[in-house]
């Protein structure tokens, strides 16, 4: 698929790695449009760049709906999704210090599931209705991590991470036949707000086992966001962008 003049949509895209994807389209003559939680993102965004975008909790069904509704009303349905709203809650499964010894909270598990899984099936579904509907041979991109191997603290991203790709290859099994292509990408540690919230000592340690020697940049994870949707042969698989770590 070409990428110019395409209508794409990409959640959690008002900063971080989302941003970078969209004002990488704008500048490649497509027509983003994010969705984000957080209104002052939103209209920096549109200050700075005119990529226009709205305030929709991924997390709710009936909002997710309606976005999609109205979105293709006024604009066509989109061509490409890029599913990336994603949050980290970082947590030992069990830990145990001194002689104290403390669970997982349960808030940590439930909210990262609601973003990470639930959003991404809600609105890669959505995205695939009004795409078989109006017969448009879409893309669909689910933003997974190299965290879906298993990280130590990240029981809950993990395990949103790991099922996200599964989907990925899921839908693109089933939707072949109208055309849809499917695929995730699995970014390492990349320079991010994300990232930059790790414990300095602890991003130390996992830096020195990343191969090439430093986080990857955004531009390194929308260079293969660009691949997925160009490729027309490249459906159902992920590619890992991650410097060689393995966790
Ligand atoms: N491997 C092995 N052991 C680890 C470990 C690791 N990666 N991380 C923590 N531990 C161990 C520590 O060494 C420590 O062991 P001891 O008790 O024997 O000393 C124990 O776990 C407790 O660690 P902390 O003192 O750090 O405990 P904490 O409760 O303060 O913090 C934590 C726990 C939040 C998980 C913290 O260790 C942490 O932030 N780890 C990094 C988690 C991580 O990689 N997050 C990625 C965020 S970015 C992202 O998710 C984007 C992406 O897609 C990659």
């Amino acid at each position: 698929m070409k990428i110019a003049g395409k209508n794409i949509i990409i959640t959690g895209g008002a900063r971080g790695m989302g941003k970078k994807f969209a004002v990488d389209f704008l500048s490649l003559g497509a027509k983003p449009y994010v969705l984000d939680v957080v209104q002052e993102n939103l209209d920096a965004l549109k200050a700075d760049t005119g990529i226009p975008g709205k305030i929709v909790d991924v997390t709710d069904e009936a909002a997710v709906e309606a976005f999609f509704e109205e979105y293709t009303a006024a604009n066509g349905p989109a061509d490409i999704l890029i599913n990336n709203a994603g949050i980290t809650a970082d947590s030992l499964f069990i830990k145990k210090k001194d002689a104290e010894v403390t669970k997982f909270a349960f808030a940590k598990w439930d909210n990262v599931i609601k973003v990470n899984l639930t959003g991404t099936f809600l609105c890669g579904r959505e995205a695939a209705y009004h795409m078989v509907k109006n017969d448009v041979k879409g893309v669909i991109i689910n933003i997974s991590s190299i965290s879906r191997a298993g990280n130590v603290g990240q029981t809950n991203y993990s395990a949103t991470k790991s099922a996200v790709v599964s989907m990925a290859i899921t839908w693109s099994k089933e939707l072949a036949k109208f055309g849809i292509r499917v695929g995730a990408i699995a970014p390492g540690y990349i320079n991010t707000e994300m990232v930059a919230k790790i414990k300095p000592e602890m991003l130390e340690k996992i830096v020195a086992n990343i191969p090439r020697g430093r986080l990857g940049e955004m531009e390194e994870i929308s260079q293969a966001v660009q691949f997925i949707v160009t490729n027309d042969f490249f459906t159902g698989r992920c590619i890992e962008v991650d410097g060689g770590m393995r966790i």
